[in-house]
């Protein structure tokens, strides 16, 4: 079994090189942000305040999701329904950082990920992943790179995906998230205290995963 936790801030490039180091390694990608955004558009739908951790709390009993993997990745199933995606609006991210920093919330999403973790090899990308998730994993990344590149990575891609969106509002998104995200109570986003700080702002995807799979063998 092989194990790699990868964490870091929106934009960092975790998902990018998560994929790409679980394609060389023959292994699964488990994005867990998925999991908080389709809570996050679960309380759009229902138009309830992702703060408002009680009314949030009586509606997780509603949802039943399934992560399936296959050709094209990992798909989120909600319900029955395929969310494709819907779950990466700009509003859905939002959304996601919100109801993120509920207890219930995270304690809702916390078997489904671990046990993924106990039964597969995966590289999980996330926010607590070296910290709650698989505290025991064989390799911790925590990925960093500048708020600026970030924040122009996060437009390409939404731009990719058709998603009209303004750089200028991407990046102050991107910083009002990731203030939620590292100062919430409950497993904030920071690095594991043994995870290897790694900024790949100006390296290139083959080159970042070359990095990995050495230091996977040298801890292996
Ligand atoms: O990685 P992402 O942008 O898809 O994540 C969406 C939100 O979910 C983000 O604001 C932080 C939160 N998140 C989290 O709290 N813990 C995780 N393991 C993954 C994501």
């Amino acid at each position: 079994m092989i194990r790699i936790a990868i964490d870091g801030p929106s934009g960092s490039g975790k998902s990018t090189l998560a994929k790409a180091v679980a394609r060389e390694l023959g292994i699964i990608y488990v994005d867990t942000g998925a999991l908080y955004r389709t809570v996050g558009y679960y309380v759009f739908t229902r138009g309830i305040d992702p703060r408002d951790e009680l009314a949030v709390k009586a509606i997780l009993p509603e949802m039943h999701i399934k992560l399936q993997y296959g050709e094209g990745g990992q798909r989120v199933i909600l319900n029955g329904e395929d969310l494709g995606d819907k779950i990466r609006l700009p509003e859905m991210s939002m959304y996601a950082s919100f109801v993120s920093s509920l207890p219930s919330v995270r304690a809702f999403l916390l078997e489904m990920q671990k046990s993924l973790a106990r039964e597969n090899s995966v590289v999980m990308d996330g926010r607590d992943i070296g910290t709650v998730i698989i505290p025991d994993a064989d390799l911790k990344i925590f990925l960093t790179a500048s708020n600026e590149t970030r924040a122009h990575r996060r437009t390409l891609e939404l731009k990719a995906k058709g998603i009209d969106v303004k750089y200028e509002d991407v990046l102050a998104d991107m910083i009002e998230r990731d203030n939620n995200d590292k100062n919430r109570d409950v497993a904030p986003a920071i690095a594991a205290e043994d995870a290897i700080i790694f900024d790949n702002s100006t390296k290139s995807v083959e080159d970042s995963v070359c990095e990995i799979v050495r230091l996977l063998n040298e801890r292996k």
